[in-house]
């Protein structure tokens, strides 16, 4: 039994391009060290799209920007953590990779959506010139070769008269046009992992069905692995193959994506899904969970959860819930299953 669960989504016959393993992701601040995310472990695959799910202060953006690099002072990865990246045939530990060779990485063969497309896109500058810029970064090809890959790329994610599109400024277009902009140049340099933070949490919920339908597209047609990070376990059911559900820096339950629906096993897997109001049946309150994620700078010596945990025991209190592992790779850190893996069931 140990006490962080090393998730490994299901291989299928995909080529591994990611794994990270014990993660550990340290604020040094002035109270103490701020633990954003400790021991986080888990694989990713071609064509499969890894959802990171948890409310807000759990530790999913932290994640994100340990493998693109983007974690500076007062944060550090901290020393035996791992990311290890071996698409493209590269063997790159991201963890320790110099700002050189991470450079030659992100926005290339691993790029990124966040949440807010107008804080990401330059408003000075027109989209079509933004989306040029960014492939002319990582690839030696004229201004007219440019032009044609941006205009076409604009076409794939859905915009109409893209050749219109092209010379239009961000402040001119909505929010879901934004964001598509976004996509398209995420997807400029065809990146073998495509991290989008809350990509569709700004949106409408008509246009987060296209965005998240778009996504689902792209991962079919090019083979990308996605990993999508969303507080919302509705997005999550769309476009998931497997679902890693974070609490406090930690990944709680580890499942594929109907595992997890059907048969979730930690109570604050059972927490969200009662909060969802798709889930929830007419009429009756959404249950939102009581509490809050507590402060990384304060951990509890039990289980994070405990405070806010219906089922907490007095074991929950005083030690790290056990991970046990039911079928097909599924597994939760929660005391509640102790006795069945004792058993061996
Ligand atoms: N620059 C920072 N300095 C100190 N603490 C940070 C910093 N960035 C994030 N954190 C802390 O790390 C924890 C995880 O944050 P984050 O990964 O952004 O959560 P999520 O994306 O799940 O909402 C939070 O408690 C947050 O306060
Ligand atoms: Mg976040």
């Amino acid at each position: 039994m140990s006490e962080e669960i090393k998730n490994t989504a299901e291989p299928k016959a995909n080529n591994k391009i990611l794994e990270v393993d014990n993660l550990r992701v340290y604020f040094h601040t002035k109270k103490g060290d701020s633990k954003a995310v400790d021991g986080n472990h888990f694989d990713m695959y071609e064509n499969q799209t890894l959802a990171i799910v948890g409310e807000s202060g759990c530790g999913k953006s932290v994640t994100a920007m340990s493998i693109l690099g983007l974690v500076s002072e007062p944060g550090e990865i901290m020393p035996g953590s791992k990311i290890l990246y071996t698409g493209n045939g590269k063997n790159v530990d991201l963890a320790k990779a110099s700002d050189a060779e991470i450079q030659d990485i992100r926005g290339n063969e691993i790029s990124m959506i966040f949440q807010e497309p107008m804080t990401s896109l330059n408003p000075v500058f027109t989209v079509g010139e933004q989306i040029m810029e960014n492939i002319r970064i990582h690839e030696d090809i004229s201004d007219e070769e440019a032009k044609a890959r941006t205009i076409k790329l604009l076409g794939q994610v859905g915009i109409s008269r893209p050749d219109e599109v092209f010379n239009n400024y961000p402040f001119q277009m909505s929010g879901g046009m934004n964001q598509r902009v976004m996509i398209a140049m995420a997807l400029s340099c065809s990146p073998k992992l495509l991290i989008a933070d809350e990509p569709t949490t700004a949106l409408d919920v008509t246009i987060q069905a296209q965005i998240l339908m778009l996504m689902n597209q792209l991962k079919n047609e090019l083979g990308t692995s996605i990993m999508l990070i969303t507080h919302d376990l509705g997005v999550v059911a769309q476009v998931a193959d497997w679902v890693n559900v974070m609490y406090a820096g930690k990944v709680v339950e580890t499942a594929d994506v109907q595992t997890l629906f059907k048969n979730p096993k930690h109570p604050y897997t059972i927490g969200l899904m009662s909060s969802m109001p798709s889930l929830a049946t007419e009429g009756s309150r959404l249950n939102v969970i009581e509490g809050t994620v507590p402060n990384p700078v304060y951990l509890p010596k039990g289980c994070y959860f405990a405070d806010r945990c219906k089922h907490c025991m007095q074991k929950c209190l005083e030690s790290q819930p056990p991970v046990v592992e039911f079928e097909n790779g599924h597994k939760a850190a929660c005391f509640l299953y102790e006795e069945a893996e004792q058993k061996g069931e």
